[in-house]
């Protein structure tokens, strides 16, 4: 598989091992807008283990409007993905977490604790923004999650545009507790140039807590293989701040 065979000799390359696991990821088919078949799920999950990965944490979309999964739903997913894995004799571990959009039902669900996080004790809840403009009740959720006894994980935290013009708000949003998530495929420009200086400012302020890979499809995956040898990967890596999510 040419997978590595652009990497020229001599260029330094993100050591992906390192991370051993990703916590961000669409594998689970036909419950969002990431894996379609069984098929891709295998592909995708394959294509990680090939970067360095050791372990998935899958984080299906959870929206009040378009996607409506519920943990049952994702748990019964995982369960047809991990023996599909099995079948095809894949050694990467697969577990599966969310990602929950901040509308309406979120805090409903937060009070009932019908969440799906990761960790070693489950304290991760990973959850992201709209991205037109940030919420009214942005603090008020976040206070929720930490009464509950969660560690807000803000997904792609460097995607958020209204945010590009005044970094001081990331630095509100780590003293309130706030774990911030950067999408890897962020420092390669996929999303933006602002998006990219974005990214590049928290790497270089150490406001990074969890790299994620936010794969969809094999698009993203291309994109993973470029971002191997971006500097600013490399210095997140080496820089000691980045938390073991099985912790
Ligand atoms: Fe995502």
């Amino acid at each position: 598989m040419a997978l590595f065979g652009f990497l020229k000799k001599d260029v330094p390359t993100a050591d992906m091992s390192r991370l051993q696991t990703d916590i961000h990821s669409h594998f689970i088919p036909g419950i969002d807008d990431g894996a379609k078949t069984i098929t891709d799920s295998l592909e995708l999950i394959m294509a990680m283990e090939s970067l360095g990965y050791s372990k998935l944490i899958t984080t299906p979309h959870v929206m009040s409007d378009s996607y409506k999964n519920t943990p049952e739903i994702i748990l019964d997913g995982l369960h047809k993905v991990k023996e599909a894995l099995d079948r095809a004799g894949a050694k990467i571990q697969l577990d599966a977490a969310a990602e929950y959009y901040l509308d309406f039902e979120f805090e409903n669900k937060i009070k009932q604790r019908n969440v799906l996080t990761f960790g070693g004790d489950k304290k991760y809840l990973l959850w992201e923004l709209p991205f037109v403009n940030p919420p009214d009740n942005l603090n008020e959720t976040v206070f929720h999650m930490q009464t509950q006894g969660y560690k807000p994980v803000l997904a792609h935290v460097e995607r958020y545009s209204f945010w590009h013009r005044d970094y001081s708000k990331y630095e509100e949003l780590a003293n309130r507790g706030i774990l911030l998530q950067m999408n890897i495929n962020s420092l390669t420009g996929h999303y933006s140039n602002e998006t990219r200086k974005a990214a590049h400012w928290l790497i270089d302020n150490d406001m990074i807590s969890f790299l994620g890979s936010d794969c969809h499809h094999l698009g993203h995956i291309k994109l993973l293989e470029q971002a191997l040898t971006d500097k600013y990967l490399i210095k997140a890596l080496a820089s000691g701040k980045i938390l073991n999510p099985t912790l």
